[in-house]
């Protein structure tokens, strides 16, 4: 008897996974935890703890221990997984088989300290896939076949941009935009032009509902609430389309540039088989009104954002497992707490 197959996709924002003899995703949370400030006691994770986000007393912290460049926070990144494995798992005897995402271009350092959270928050067996490999996977775009596949993975906190080759990662870069960094800019623009504090939770439904990497056909607006800045009284307020699109547009140039560095790079051969194929733009952030046709205005090349944007990366992974030879073969092992620490 073994664990279950698991396919977690670790991302910055959110952590989804997928398991075998499942359909599709069985768990999608945010990465965010709730500690009691004064001990450190967990006192709420994903979910629970994401209401919380503007509203917590100072006896609270809420902590996203993934959404820096690299694991800031290791123990609280292992916490958190491993109360999202033990919903996974249940109540079953055998440690799961986890097969995790990475960003690309990590060092080996901060994969060991990724591993060692996979593995002590309960994974019997772990091993790493960089997320943009397992996007392509998990959206059946991958061959093992010498051919270029290019995926760009806009997630909350990182870029992930690869070109991916007969099973691996043949150019990588991962940058640390996201939607995450927009969130900012909105809120930072609201502070200084229109002297209004607004929650973190309503500069990224602002993002999703008006914000844009170009301009919509017709003018759109939204009324917001938040908090004038001199007085400190609640008020409503009107945002437009385009005074959200001005605040995130650095974040836009920087994406659609990093796109751009890696085909720089990129070999020629490869270049053609792209350029032949399309970019394929996964991640939350794909969902930004007119993101792929910005990427594809930077490269001269078409953008096509297949369906599941979200899910993939953890549906690949889960496929990397079941996928008779696919990890050995491309050079992906697992690793014990035991082999962790030779
Ligand atoms: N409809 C949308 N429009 C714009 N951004 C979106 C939309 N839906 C989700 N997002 C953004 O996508 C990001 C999360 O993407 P995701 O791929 O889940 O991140 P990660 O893998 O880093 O956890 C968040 O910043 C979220 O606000
Ligand atoms: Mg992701």
């Amino acid at each position: 008897m073994v664990g279950l197959k698991i396919g977690l996709d670790i991302g910055s924002g959110a952590v989804t996974a997928a398991v075998e003899g499942n359909k599709g995703v069985v768990l999608s949370e945010p990465a965010v935890l709730a500690l009691e400030a004064e001990t450190g006691k967990i006192l709420a994770a994903g979910e629970e703890a994401c209401r919380m986000t503007g509203r917590c007393p100072d006896a609270i912290r809420l902590t996203r221990p993934l959404l820096g460049s690299g694991i800031a926070e290791l123990q609280a990144t292992q916490e958190l997984l491993r109360i999202f494995l033990e919903k996974i798992c249940k109540n079953k005897i055998f440690k799961p088989t986890v097969a995790a995402t990475m960003p690309a271009g990590i060092t080996n350092l901060e994969k060991r300290n990724l591993l060692g959270c996979v593995l002590r928050a309960g994974a019997g067996r772990a091993v790493l896939i960089e997320e943009p490999l397992a996007a392509a996977l998990g959206i059946g775009v991958m061959t093992d076949k010498p051919y270029g596949t290019m995926i760009v993975n806009v997630g909350a906190g990182t870029t992930g941009v690869a070109v991916i080759t007969m099973g691996s990662v043949a150019v990588a870069k991962t940058v640390p935009v996201g939607g995450n960094l927009m969130d900012e800019q909105i809120k930072h623009y609201l502070k200084v032009n229109r002297g209004v504090s607004v929650g973190r939770l309503t500069s990224e439904e602002l993002k999703k509902t008006l914000g844009g990497a170009k301009m919509r056909d017709e003018a759109i607006a939204a009324i917001a609430r938040g908090k004038e800045l001199s007085g400190g009284m609640p008020l409503y307020f009107e945002v437009t389309a385009q005074e959200v699109n001005f605040a995130i547009r650095d974040s836009v140039d920087a994406i659609c540039r990093a796109v751009q560095s890696v085909l720089e790079v990129t070999p020629p051969e490869l270049l053609r088989d792209i350029a032949d194929d399309g970019i394929f733009l996964c991640g939350g952030l794909s969902d930004l009104y007119g993101l792929d046709d910005a990427i594809s205005q930077a490269t001269g090349i078409r953008v096509k954002i297949p369906g599941n944007v979200t899910g993939a990366a953890a549906i690949g992974c889960l496929r990397a497992l079941t996928t008779e030879n696919y990890l050995s073969q491309n050079g992906y092992p697992f690793v014990t707490l035991e082999t962790l620490d030779i």
